[in-house]
């Protein structure tokens, strides 16, 4: 496959944006890339410009994920443009409202997160050519950890906000392309039919040959 055709959601910072630039630049893709800011998306297709001087391998489409419309236009585009789809990083996701747990509906929490590991095995298992997995990145340096850090402390008890704030300050804190180089490697192809349905951690001793090299 000269180019594989990749659709990424909340595609303009932090994990999706990293997501996007390895697969344009690593692995040669051709990237549709979806958010609510056009100007970072934008950025992206400058980015392709300069690095690959091309304008032809980024699409975008500017929407809300949730709206039918954005996910329509970027099924079309693809198609369109590339003729076909071949992976999609389900990754756009927001942190506010942050609230502790007793102020957030904990049942709808717990349903979201199962739903979405539902929504993995049952794919596995009604679509045979589809290899899906879900991946959990680490705690890694997106503007969504730094919000957490800066205005954590008005919800979070001290204990669990000092946690993230001491992550930060030793340096454990991960780097975006760190989890984004194996999320990468794996939608362009590296995730493999055994791996489909199961949730996994992105540094898992399975994934070692799709970490970034340093
Ligand atoms: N960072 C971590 O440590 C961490 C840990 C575990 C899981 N995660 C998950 O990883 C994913 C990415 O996190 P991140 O840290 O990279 O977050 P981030 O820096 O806040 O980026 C979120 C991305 O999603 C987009 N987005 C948010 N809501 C959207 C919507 N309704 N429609 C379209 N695009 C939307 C944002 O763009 P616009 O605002 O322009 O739409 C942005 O591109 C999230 O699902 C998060 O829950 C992150």
């Amino acid at each position: 496959m000269t180019h594989p055709v990749i659709v990424i959601t909340g595609a303009s910072r932090g994990i999706g944006r990293a997501v996007a630039e390895i697969c344009l630049k690593t692995f040669n893709a051709n990237v549709l890339a979806i958010a609510r800011t056009e100007s970072d998306l934008n950025a992206l297709k400058a980015y392709a410009e300069k690095e690959l001087n091309t304008n032809e391998r980024v699409e975008t489409v500017v929407g809300d994920v949730t709206e039918e419309r954005v996910i329509d236009d970027a099924v079309d585009k693809c198609l369109k443009r590339w003729g076909r789809i071949d992976g999609l990083v389900i990754n756009a996701g927001v942190l506010e409202p942050m609230a502790t747990i007793a102020d957030v509906n904990v049942g709808e929490w717990r349903q979201s997160k199962s739903a979405l590991n539902m929504l993995i095995r049952c794919l596995a298992v009604e679509e045979p050519d589809i290899v899906a997995i879900s991946i959990s990145p680490g705690i890694v340096d997106t503007d969504m950890v730094t919000f957490i850090r800066t205005d954590g402390s008005k919800v979070m008890n001290e204990q669990d906000h000092k946690w993230f704030v001491d992550v930060h300050a030793s340096n454990q804190i991960l780097s975006p392309e760190d989890p984004s180089h194996v999320i990468a490697a794996l939608v362009v192809g590296g995730a493999k039919k055994e791996h489909s349905g199961e949730f996994y951690n992105w540094d898992v001793e399975a994934f070692a040959g799709f970490m970034r090299k340093k």
